[in-house]
């Protein structure tokens, strides 16, 4: 009897088996984590026909693994991927992928709102190697028909995107790159495939930070990269190779998986905590708006409701006394920790204009819609009425 492959069952039974047999080997129910930087080759001519691509097998921790390559099977899986790759951080997923699919030259479109690092790697990373980068704002599918050419070889959005929860019409998006033969590329970190399906939707590759809900507890680095299997073959022997060398190591790719079982589970408790919470902020005083894509007040709710399965865990609200409101706000908040990251039990809050988004002038923020008052917050997996006391409290000191 075979445990392995749990073809056509459903999310979660997938979640937990898929590409392992517990039966096979010493009968561990855990797979194991394989700690070996290189692989033995039995004869010369084994070494050369694996080197060549003609024989099976694993050659060098850099380039598989394999309890990477059995997290790879599992979430190319669990986003209705061809392949996945995985990466040692979210950045290495975009960059790996990133400087294999362009050459100076090309260009990437991408929207207005991105995560800052990534906003980073495109504007003084990509740029400087003459590749152009413009911005659009994508949840208006018409600005890409505005700003599309010959040249565009790449469109990147994330959706929701960080940290303002604007969301992108994926199918629209999508037909529009392919009628201009652009590659589209989605960021899924704050959905996961639990949530939102990206290729089905039309995208050609997903990249995560499995730092995020994929890994789920807070406690390791970690990225991913899902799309068509010849092409990530291309990003495992070049991007990542020879590029950017940002390989997960075997005890991350262990602890991913273990993420994963649970992933389901985890991300029903974080959609339900954070309505409870948008709910609360939605209808106070002292907030302006509440962005959150399972509020009846949310402008893309009919967009929400076709594209993802739940609404998700992330919240983020404009405080109506700006920069100094948001600054009270975080500092009185005693259960919801000050820190920035998503996607772990402990619920997360941050204020961009303070910390991720500092280094913004205020036009900049402005200009890339991110409000002075804003806040974020990951909501995690406590106890909702622990997390509406201490949102209560941190609003009356704001
Ligand atoms: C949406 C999104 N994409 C990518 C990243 C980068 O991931 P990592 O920190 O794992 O490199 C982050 C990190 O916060 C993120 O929020």
């Amino acid at each position: 009897m075979t445990q392995a492959k749990a073809p056509g069952k459903g999310f979660t039974t997938r979640a937990i088996h898929h590409g392992y047999d517990p039966y096979e080997g010493y009968g561990s129910v855990n797979p194991p984590i394989y700690l070996s930087s290189t692989y033995a080759f039995p004869t010369v001519e084994d070494g050369s026909a694996r080197f060549a691509g003609e024989q099976a097998g694993f050659v060098y921790s850099r380039v598989g693994n394999p309890t990477t390559c059995l997290l790879e099977s599992r979430i190319a899986d669990l986003e209705g991927g061809e392949a996945a790759l995985v990466t040692a951080s979210g950045m290495g997923a975009t960059t790996s992928l990133l400087w294999t699919l362009l050459a100076p030259g090309d260009e990437v479109i991408a929207d207005k709102t991105l995560y800052g690092c990534t906003f980073g790697y495109f504007n003084h990373g990509l740029a400087k190697f003459g590749v152009k980068i413009t911005h659009v704002d994508m949840t208006q599918p018409a600005n890409l028909e505005a700003a599309i050419s010959a040249q565009t070889k790449v469109v990147f959005f994330e959706s929701p995107a960080n940290p303002n929860m604007r969301l992108v019409d994926i199918e629209a998006i999508a037909a529009i790159a392919h009628r201009h033969d652009a590659k589209v590329v989605v960021d899924n970190t704050y959905c996961t495939p639990y949530l939102q399906r990206p290729l089905a939707l039309g995208a050609d590759y997903i990249v995560h930070s499995a730092t995020k809900y994929l890994g789920g507890h807070g406690d390791l680095i970690a990225g991913a990269i899902v799309g068509p299997k010849e092409s990530l073959d291309q990003v495992r022997f070049y991007g990542l190779k020879d590029m950017t060398g940002a390989v997960m190591s075997s005890q991350d790719a262990f602890l991913v998986l273990r993420g994963l079982k649970t992933l389901a589970l985890r991300m029903e408790r974080h959609s339900s905590n954070a309505q409870v919470v948008a709910e609360c902020l939605a209808g106070h005083a002292k907030v302006d708006v509440c962005h959150f894509p399972g509020l009846a007040s949310f402008p893309q709710l009919e967009l929400a409701r076709r594209q993802m399965k739940l609404p998700g865990g992330m919240v983020a609200f404009e405080l109506k006394g700006g920069i100094e409101s948001g600054r009270r706000f975080m500092n009185a908040l005693q259960l919801i920790t000050r820190a920035v990251s998503l996607g772990d039990a402990e619920s997360l809050a941050q204020h961009p204009a303070s910390m991720t988004h500092c280094f913004y002038t205020p036009e900049e923020r402005r200009e890339h819609l991110i409000g002075e008052g804003l806040v974020r917050i990951s909501l995690g997996l406590e106890d909702p009425e622990d997390l509406l006391d201490d949102v209560r409290q941190a609003l009356d000191a704001a």
